[in-house]
């Protein structure tokens, strides 16, 4: 397992930007959630051993996978876009998500129509396909870039941002945990598909990690870390 141009020592070294729930956040001093158990599973089936380097801003992610030498796979929650692939190679998808539209309960304001308003404050996270379709459809409105989605629900939450828009799943999981104040009022089927992102220098790695994929499928080992993190 070694004609990887950029892995070296045997380790698999991973980036992404750790507050994006249930898929990547900090337990603490540990990295945890659905892409670390599945970078984990992945490595396990590569015979190379995770790295995990500590979390950056997402959307620095894919001009680091891009340059490399730092990191060689992204497990970030990432959506497979044209735009990503015509900078890195993506894996198969491993996982189906869509966007949605997150309010403080009682609003005024909680559809397309309604918040697509001059002066209505949308928070969402910067290099995000979230970020990309509240600047679509909602052109009348701020569409304000921040560095996490939890920063994005806190604003909501203390009325500094009318709504946000981010990834259903993720959002969904923050309001069960903690933003019990928050709805979701518009769910977007926007069809996405995360991916693992990888250097273009890595096609052989990229196969051997859609290869470890689809035995994670075949084996179980996918399904029991989706029972972990989403419940039967
Ligand atoms: N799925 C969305 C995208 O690819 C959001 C991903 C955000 N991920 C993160 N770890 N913060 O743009």
């Amino acid at each position: 397992a070694t004609d990887y141009t950029t892995v070296t020592d045997g380790k698999l070294t991973m980036i992404s930007s750790f507050a994006f729930p249930p898929f990547e956040y900090m337990d603490g001093d540990d990295y945890a959630g659905f892409d670390v158990d599945v970078f984990k599973a992945l490595c396990d089936k590569l015979g190379l051993e995770p790295n995990i380097l500590p979390s950056v801003a997402f959307d620095t992610i894919v001009p680091t996978i891009k340059s490399g030498g730092k990191a060689d796979v992204s497990l970030a929650a990432m959506t497979i876009t044209d735009e990503r692939l015509a900078e890195v190679d993506m894996s198969d998808p491993y996982m189906d998500s869509n966007q949605s539209i997150c309010v403080k309960k009682g609003a005024s304001a909680t559809d397309v129509d309604s918040l697509n308003v001059k002066g209505t404050q949308i928070a969402v996270q910067s290099g995000t396909t979230g970020e990309a379709w509240a600047k679509e459809n909602l052109p009348n409105a701020t569409i304000v870039p921040l560095d996490d989605i939890i920063q994005a629900m806190t604003g909501v939450s203390t009325g500094l941002y009318a709504a946000c828009v981010s990834d259903l799943p993720v959002v969904k999981y923050e309001i069960e945990q903690a933003y019990s104040d928050l709805e979701v009022t518009v769910e977007i089927p926007t069809g996405e598909q995360y991916g693992v992102a990888v250097s273009k220098d890595n096609p052989g790695l990229t196969s051997a990690i859609n290869n470890a994929l689809k035995e994670m499928e075949d084996d179980g080992t996918m399904d029991s870390i989706e029972t972990t993190w989403f419940g039967s």
